[in-house]
């Protein structure tokens, strides 16, 4: 029983997609690094743990970004006003090339790891960039931060500057050196990273499947994100019926390799089928989709057709490391979606939302993004008595105004059952 402890406040959680469980004043027990239930009052058998009570705070699971380059992070807010392929070129890819300097990486990887140790994020699916001793150096800084999040050394080598691109032997070389340097890591994970398909070689994406298939990693990557790429992956590949087919004839897209497809805003019917049955997850970036004037992803649908769907913040085509903004972004584009394009399909709930901000993407890390039993003892702790207010309002209503006005900051958070602060 040494290991077990409880906090105490007033619980939220998605148990399935739209329904939200609440247990107001409750006791949320965590054994050996997983929930072990909620009680109203503490049962004998946990007598005398540890229990910190958080009083009137609101304890949600910690939230989960399925998307995000940590090497994007420094230019955050920036360069809003382009869409996706020139925004890669003109702010992405010059940034990124500043990774191949140790001191550069150290100082911008250590703002990005403590922006996302003190948000309500507490596992995340992070492109690094294609540099390996500066994606360990990150690896390492999440380790020690203690958030269990996958990292993944970008993959290039083709359709990028000179500065931003490997030979095909050279990036497979350097990521099997990478995921063998990856092993030692307690919390943190590799994760296969081909940038999307027009920076990878059919011999590259071919490679790739084989270090899967040799080392388990499983994968991310990009799909159906912009108009102007679709159509230019389109070209690329001439054998191709849909963009998926991309990835899926390298084994690169689901089934026994668990794949994060980043976007899918235009992915259409046979790729949808293909993603459902292979149970790809969709990262949905919808303040990226605006920025970089992508689209309106149908979640919604996705939501209804079964699909896998987490958020993403896609910093830095999203300009905010937030996953509650995510949240209100997802909820207002669904409501353009269904005013402008389809009068069929209902916007998202607050609940559908919180549901993909923590249950729906947490399933790609295993058990995670719930107070169910036996899941992984994620947990931030929120205040939200700062947003001053004359109306004495509803456990439900507190928590849509925490979503929608806090700045996402926890006063405490626990991720894999460890304290972090
Ligand atoms: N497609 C390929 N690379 C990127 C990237 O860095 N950001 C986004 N949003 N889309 C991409
Ligand atoms: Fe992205």
């Amino acid at each position: 029983m040494q290991t077990a402890f409880a906090v105490k406040g007033n619980l939220f959680y998605t148990p399935v997609c739209g329904k939200l469980a609440r247990y107001p004043g409750a006791y949320l027990v965590c054994e050996n690094g997983t929930v072990a239930g909620i009680f109203d009052t503490l049962p004998d058998r946990y007598q005398g743990i540890l229990v910190e009570d958080y009083g009137d705070k609101l304890i949600l699971p910690g939230l989960v970004d399925l998307h995000v380059h940590g090497g994007q992070y420094a230019y955050r807010g920036l360069g809003m006003d382009m869409e996706l392929l020139d925004w890669l070129e003109k702010n992405a890819f010059p940034e990124e090339s500043r990774f191949a300097e140790a001191a550069y990486a150290e100082a911008a990887y250590h703002i990005f790891v403590d922006a996302l140790l003190h948000s309500a994020t507490t596992r995340a699916s992070i492109f690094a960039t294609l540099h390996r001793p500066a994606t360990l150096r990150l690896m390492e800084m999440l380790e020690q931060a203690g958030l269990p999040c996958f990292v993944g050394k970008v993959n290039m080598d083709r359709n990028s500057p000179d500065y931003l691109r490997e030979s095909t032997a050279e990036s497979l070389a350097e990521t099997r050196r990478w995921l063998e340097e990856s092993r030692d890591f307690a919390v943190v994970r590799p994760i296969l990273t081909p940038r999307f398909t027009p920076s990878c070689t059919d011999d590259l994406m071919n490679g790739l499947g084989k270090l899967h298939r040799e080392f388990g990693t499983p994968v991310q990557s990009h799909l159906s994100e912009n108009l102007s790429e679709i159509a230019w992956v389109q070209q690329l590949c001439p054998g191709t019926r849909f963009y998926g087919e991309a990835y899926a004839r390298f084994g690169l897209f689901g089934g026994d390799c668990p794949t994060i497809m980043a976007h899918c805003v235009w992915s259409g019917e046979e790729e949808r089928a293909l993603m459902k049955e292979q149970g790809v997850f969709i990262a949905h970036c919808p303040q990226s989709n605006m920025n970089v004037s992508s689209g309106i992803a149908p979640v919604k649908q996705y939501l209804r057709e079964g699909q896998k769907v987490g958020l993403g913040s896609d910093v830095a085509g999203g300009a905010h490391l937030s996953i509650f903004r995510a949240m209100t972004d997802a909820i207002q584009c669904s409501k353009l979606r269904w005013r402008l394009v389809d009068q069929d399909t209902p916007a998202l709930t607050l609940p559908e939302a919180l549901y993909m901000a923590t249950k729906g993407g947490g399933a790609f890390f295993g058990k995670v993004g719930s107070f169910e039993p036996g899941y992984q003892f994620d947990a931030v702790v929120l205040d939200d008595s700062t947003l001053s207010t004359t109306r004495s309002c509803t456990l439900d209503e507190r928590l849509e105004r925490l979503v929608y006005l806090s700045d996402g900051r926890p006063c405490a958070k626990y991720a894999a059952g460890r304290k972090l602060f």
